[in-house]
């Protein structure tokens, strides 16, 4: 049930915030510690890599969740779209982990590539949101999403979700492993949430900003460096998928190696800038494209703002930046649908749950 809301991905924006509390209370224990099946942390840690496959969005936040891990757990990181990984298998490690990020859990193309690898017997984990579903099933592991049934096509609070999730596993194997002690994950993912409470509380700035920027444009560009360059992958296509503006999510500063080219008088450029330490590169990707006529948005973390930025977020733990610096983008790719006249919770061409490989 949608309640007073006028689509489920409004709804579900919404959400996030409560996911993330539900999430933290879901995975710990009575002690107030985090807790994950031991089997699957003493699989993760006697593996030598870790391969997240996926697809949509789901392989967006594997992106981030390939951060996370090889930050919190040493722990080489591979990421991979299901549908080129199942045909065109790249060599293995001797000790390989699967991880399967499915908000659905019934990805067809996620899916034969999980068949084949309980073909070769590797150990294999599910993160879904729907407990019983056939990846959840069919992987020896099973860590679910806790976001609650998401609706619309376009997925919102399940990206938040897996990457919370993720950060959770990552911190409880790390420091298994005797690394990111220092690390509190719990604290950081309340701070999140609050954050997260913050921008869904400026929703008419973000709504004046898809009308001045957005509303006619036939195309747009997203983009950052490193963490801040996967959640411009998230964020490009949630603008397309629901408001059907052609967008592209860019390394900033692979834009001059020929994707400039495309920059006229008036093509929205978003930046996304949460990581102090490429912030300045960004800066004067920024200004590269700001040069040619582009009409740009910066969304930029607390601290590292500059006069003429349109959007600050709050300062969160820097691993965890894309569950904020995500909501804007959202929250644009919502409103510029809206604004257009889309249907933005059954956007043309899709479905919410893709069957067929
Ligand atoms: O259910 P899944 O997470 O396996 O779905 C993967 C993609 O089909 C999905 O994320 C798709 O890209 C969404 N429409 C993105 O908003």
């Amino acid at each position: 049930d949608k309640g007073t809301y006028p689509y489920y991905m409004a709804k579900e924006m919404d959400e996030q915030p409560a996911v993330i509390r539900k999430i933290i209370q879901s995975y710990q224990n009575e002690a107030g510690n985090l807790e994950i099946d031991q089997a699957i942390v003493a699989k993760l840690t006697a593996s030598d890599r870790i391969y997240i496959v996926a697809c949509g969005t789901s392989y967006n936040a594997g992106w981030v969740g390939k951060q996370l891990l090889e930050t919190l757990t040493h722990i080489p990181t591979e990421v991979h779209l299901a549908s080129e990984f199942g045909h065109n298998m790249p060599l293995l490690t001797k000790k390989p982990f699967f991880i399967f990020l499915s908000q659905s859990g019934e990805t067809a193309d996620s899916r034969q590539v999980l068949v084949k690898v309980n073909d070769m017997n590797y150990p294999a984990l599910t993160l879904t949101n729907v407990a019983g579903s056939t990846l959840s099933r069919e992987a020896e592991f099973t860590l679910l999403l806790h976001a609650g049934p998401e609706i619309a096509v376009a997925s919102t609070k399940a990206y938040t979700a897996q990457i919370a999730v993720l950060a959770i596993l990552a911190e409880v194997v790390g420091k298994t492993v005797g690394l990111s002690e220092e690390n509190n994950i719990i604290h950081d993912l309340g701070i999140v949430a609050s954050s997260m409470e913050s921008i869904l509380s400026e929703k008419e700035q973000i709504e004046k900003l898809a009308t001045d920027y957005l509303s006619t444009t036939r195309n747009a560009f997203y983009i950052g460096r490193g963490i801040d360059y996967y959640v411009a992958m998230e964020a490009s296509l949630k603008l397309k998928e629901v408001s059907y503006v052609q967008t592209e999510g860019f390394a900033a500063g692979e834009l001059k190696h020929g994707t400039i080219a495309l920059i006229e008088e008036g093509t929205p450029v978003i930046a996304v800038i949460t990581d102090e330490r490429i912030a300045g590169h960004t800066r004067g990707n920024v200004q590269e494209v700001h040069a040619r006529g582009a009409h740009t948005i910066v969304i930029v973390m607390e601290g590292l703002e500059q006069a003429g930025d349109q959007f600050i977020l709050p300062k969160v733990n820097p691993l965890l930046s894309p569950l904020v610096s995500v909501v804007p983008t959202q929250l644009l790719a919502y409103y510029t649908s809206l604004h257009r006249g889309n249907d933005v919770d059954k956007p043309r061409n899709l479905a919410k749950s893709v069957t067929v490989e």
